[in-house]
């Protein structure tokens, strides 16, 4: 699945030269002891979505529906209800075993913008273009907005009583306003469990259906989830869940750690960032206390935000995320490279090279006393990605018990979302 790297000097041995042994001890005896709880009282439901779920049945259903008849599918939502779907379904165009693939083109145009809107719009066919809305509670000015406007822009070509077969939602049950409007077209539901919060939903029906649609698959997503829910429950001192969460929690208390850095080394994983970034910052921004997530994509934010991290201040708390490359890639000709006096390329794939420059990064970083971890993936997967998934979401949640916040509300933001309303109606 992955491993954890903390570089030549060990963990131990580094946290011993900045006098934080007993500080972080005591932080990995609170976050096991957390962990251990969470364990023996069944987990998370985030984490506890089963590979055999009876509800991957409607997911397969429904993708099936769309993969069939659609060219394009528009996935509505935002923030916890289209980030989780983002980051799975990026990987479908980097998995050398992807043969399914599929016809069905996916747009997801999470942030409302109405430019981005008319130009969906004038791209795409309204015949051949499905909409997935997804909003756990049904309410959500943005999604509601995009929605009715797709419904109108489909109506240009699509008659009354096909209409209903354009669409798919995914709400929870319950009264709310599109749940109604999915039941009035007669289009499919799916059920958003009441008991997942949307930035954890990524491996509920919320990111499965667009993983599923993408021809990936949704089961093998959750396998590798309940693998590493699996060891979290046997060994949680070990878990990078919670050594992550003891090791934020002890930079953030004694070393003025403010910020955690996230820098995946492949392409397929950038979109893994910005998930990253909202659980974290939604789940942990409370009472005045967080860290802020920083994204960056290696190799090329090494020629953007490295010189910061190397000499700038330090407060941040730097994990990398890579999978082994050595050999990958187009290899470069050697006597076309030593033709140019870079014999040092000479022979090496591109993989080579990435592989290097994530060694040199991380290990700069360590020489400026920086706090670097790396998870290494065997390879890129739905199961490594499903397992990463699951990581992150219980190392927020570890950390937040540690904070002493509550990772699965978000009260400040409600106040905007009352007022943009208001604003709305008033005009
Ligand atoms: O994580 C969260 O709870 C939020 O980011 C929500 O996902 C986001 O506000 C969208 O909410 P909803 O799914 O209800 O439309």
């Amino acid at each position: 699945m992955f491993e954890m790297n903390f570089g030549a000097e060990s963990l131990e041995i580094q946290l011993q030269r900045d006098g934080l042994s007993e500080a972080y001890a005591e932080n990995l005896r609170r976050a096991t002891a957390y962990a251990t709880e969470l364990a023996e009282t069944g987990l998370l439901p985030f984490a506890k979505q089963s590979s055999e779920g009876p509800e991957l049945t409607d997911v397969a259903t429904a993708a099936t529906h769309i993969r069939a008849g659609f060219k394009h599918l528009i996935v509505l939502g935002t923030g916890g209800s289209s980030l989780g779907a983002q980051a799975a379904i990026a990987i479908s165009r980097y998995l050398p075993d992807h043969v399914a693939g599929t016809n069905t083109h996916i747009h997801t145009p999470d942030s409302l913008c109405p430019f981005e809107m008319d130009r969906l719009f004038a791209a795409l066919e309204p015949a051949k273009t499905h909409v997935l809305a997804i909003s756990k509670s049904g309410t959500t000015a943005e999604t509601l907005a995009q929605l009715l406007a797709c419904r109108a822009w489909l109506e240009t070509k699509v008659s009354g009583d096909a209409l209903g077969a354009h669409f798919t939602f995914i709400t929870e049950p319950g009264e709310r306003p599109l749940r109604t409007y999915g039941e009035k077209l007669g289009s499919p539901i799916l059920d958003h469990p009441t008991d997942v919060g949307g930035r954890f939903s990524v491996l509920t029906t919320v990111g499965m259906l667009p993983v599923a649609v993408s021809g990936l698959s949704a089961a093998k997503f959750r396998k590798g989830a309940e693998d590493v829910s699996s060891d979290f429950c046997e060994n949680p001192g070990a878990s990078a869940a919670v050594v992550g969460a003891a090791l934020t929690h002890t930079l953030h208390q004694h070393k003025s750690v403010t910020q955690v850095l996230l820098m995946p080394y492949a392409e397929a994983l950038r979109a893994f960032t910005r998930w990253h970034g909202q659980l974290w910052a939604e789940s942990l921004g409370k009472d005045g206390l967080g860290t802020t997530p920083i994204r960056a994509i290696g190799p090329v934010d090494q020629h953007s935000q490295l010189q910061l991290f190397l000499d700038g201040p330090n407060d941040k708390f730097c994990t990398f995320v890579t999978v082994p490359s050595l050999g990958e890639g187009p290899r470069i000709d050697p006597a076309e490279a030593k033709s140019y006096g870079l014999d040092y390329m000479a022979g090496r794939t591109i993989g080579d090279t990435v592989t290097c420059q994530s060694r040199a990064t991380q290990e700069t970083l360590r020489g400026k006393g920086r706090m670097v971890r790396e998870l290494v993936i065997d390879r890129l997967s739905e199961e490594n990605l499903g397992g990463l998934f699951v990581s992150f979401m219980l190392e927020t949640v570890v950390t937040a018990h540690l904070m002493g916040v509550n990772a699965f509300d978000q009260p400040a933001v409600e106040e905007g979302k009352i007022l943009t309303r208001q604003y709305l109606a008033d005009l």
